[in-house]
């Protein structure tokens, strides 16, 4: 969901690592990732079920007993990514007839056993709120039968799960606070892979939260597609069935946030997505409150036009989304904020592309996650309005949306110069050894000269130079 990254290049597979179970059984699990950061939560919560069943994980899919891969359905770019992996899978299959294949996640959920007769090489398949199955599932493939479980829930959590940190660093960690979707944007598929809208019992989270920050971790992100939307009322009923007495005892967004910053100072509290139609004041006062509570906010704009967004079904208008962004200035002078853009959505005009760069140039975010329009079956807009944007025009824009992003960027980090700045060490720099790298709370990455800090310290950095991205430094 968020990371210094300026194109869409946020799907990714990354293989994961479990440490060795309790009870081994001998058998040996590939998991890859694709998409977003819920995505990756959920492959801990997969490791988890399946370290308890006695898996340990390989990184070679050559010597797997079950590869399994959590996929995306966000794009149809997305989507490519994945079967181009299945293709290669299937060279270990002919190696090892015995090979169980599932696909996992989003494509899972929208393509359910239709992915069966698609892809003759995989045996499973299995939604975002179905986990718990899997060992069932496993053993039904196990037989030589094709399994296939892709029950959306209205209360599944996975709240009583301890994840199984994967690939991690040890310092930063995601805690997942809502799962599903009730928004319905027009261009979004995630209503339909992820289902109804369902919020975790908070004392799970802050409980999570303080196991990590014992385990040694110091940064954690509470994750939700609309993490404004979080509401906690004791049986997951939502806020429409509630009488006035029973929302005044529940539990908020900006309450849990306060909850989990009150863990301990030295844990730094992130989260992600805010959605400029929920995100209140209240939250923006909670965050400034907070040291540990990090001053960045991703709010996603999808347009900068008012009837595009109408369209896209977002349920505010440019004038709206500009005056949160004034509400966040007023009340967190130093916030950095980012942003989503989609370009060439249905029947956009030159005029309305000008008014999304003209509010970016009004908003000048720090980073940004930039992508051309993907028609999606089932969304509201595939059934609703023609894709008629020309492929070559939503590429032209989008390169302009891209060119200008780089621009605000490289001028919000230069800004940093200068300055000291409180880093968490994340680890050693990708380009040096005798580096390390962290982020500011602006979520800026910042490298300087390794000495004796390390990951999970909090350093005070002079930010002597930077890149476009990057700040460069000593400490003090
Ligand atoms: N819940 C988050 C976003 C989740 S998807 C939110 O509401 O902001 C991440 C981003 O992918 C979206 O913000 C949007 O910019 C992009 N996206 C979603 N559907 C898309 C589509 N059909 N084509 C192109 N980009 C899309
Ligand atoms: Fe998709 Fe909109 Fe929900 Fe985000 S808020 S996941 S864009 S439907
Ligand atoms: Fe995330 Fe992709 Fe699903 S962005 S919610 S993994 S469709």
């Amino acid at each position: 969901m968020s990371e210094n990254k300026v194109i869409d290049e946020s799907i990714q597979g990354e293989a994961l690592m479990i440490e060795k179970p309790e009870k081994a059984n001998g058998k040996k699990l590939f998991l890859e990732s694709y998409g977003c950061a819920m995505n990756f939560s959920d492959s801990e919560i997969v490791a988890s079920i399946l370290k308890d069943e006695g898996y340990t994980t390989t990184n070679d899919f050559f010597e797997a007993d079950v590869i399994f891969v959590n996929t995306c359905a966000i794009r149809e770019g997305a989507e490519q990514r994945v079967r181009q992996r299945l293709t290669e899978y299937k060279k270990a299959k002919k190696g090892n007839p015995e090979l169980i294949v599932g696909v996992l996640g989003c494509m899972a959920e929208r393509l359910k056993s239709k992915f069966l007769e698609e892809e003759k090489l995989v045996d499973i398949v299995v939604g975002p709120d179905a986990y718990r199955d899997l060992p069932n599932l496993i053993a039904s493939a196990e037989d030589g039968n094709k399994a296939v479980n892709v029950l959306l829930s209205k209360e599944e959590t996975y709240a009583d799960i301890t994840p199984v940190r994967l690939g991690g660093n040890g310092v930063n960690a995601f805690i997942s606070i809502t799962r599903g979707c009730d928004n319905m944007c027009a261009f979004c598929v995630v209503p339909f892979t992820r289902g109804r809208e369902r919020s975790r019992d908070p004392e799970t989270i802050v409980k999570e939260a303080q196991d990590l920050f014992n385990d040694g971790y110091r940064e954690v992100t509470l994750l939700g597609q609309n993490v404004d939307s979080y509401l906690w009322t004791g049986g997951g009923l939502k806020k429409e069935n509630l009488s006035t007495d029973e929302i005044k005892n529940a539990t908020t967004f900006s309450q849990l946030l306060e909850k989990v910053a009150l863990v301990n100072p030295e844990l730094r509290v992130r989260f992600s997505t805010s959605h400029p139609k929920d995100m209140t004041d209240d939250v923006l006062y909670t965050i400034a409150k907070y040291e540990n509570i990090c001053s960045y906010i991703h709010l996603p704009v999808q347009s900068g036009n008012t009837r595009v967004l109408e369209m896209m079904n977002r349920g505010y208008t440019r004038e709206w989304y500009l005056n949160r962004i004034d509400a966040i200035r007023r009340i967190i002078p130093d916030c950095s904020i980012s942003m989503d853009i989609i370009t060439g959505f249905c029947s956009e005009t030159e005029e309305e592309h000008q008014d999304t760069l003209s509010l970016m140039e009004a908003v000048k975010y720090d980073f940004g996650y930039m992508f051309a329009y993907s028609e999606r079956p089932k969304t509201l807009a595939e059934r609703k309005y023609k894709d008629d944007v020309p492929a070559e025009v939503k590429s032209r824009r989008l390169s302009e949306i891209v060119a200008l992003q780089l621009e605000h960027s490289a001028m919000r980090t230069k800004r940093g110069v200068g300055k000291v700045h409180k880093v968490l060490v994340e680890g050693v720099s990708k380009k040096s050894k005798e580096q390390l790298f962290g982020r500011n709370t602006q979520s800026t990455v910042v490298v300087f000269p390794k000495e004796n800090f390390k990951p999970g310290d909090y350093v005070n950095v002079l930010a002597e130079s930077c890149t476009g991205a990057t700040l460069i430094g000593k400490a003090i």
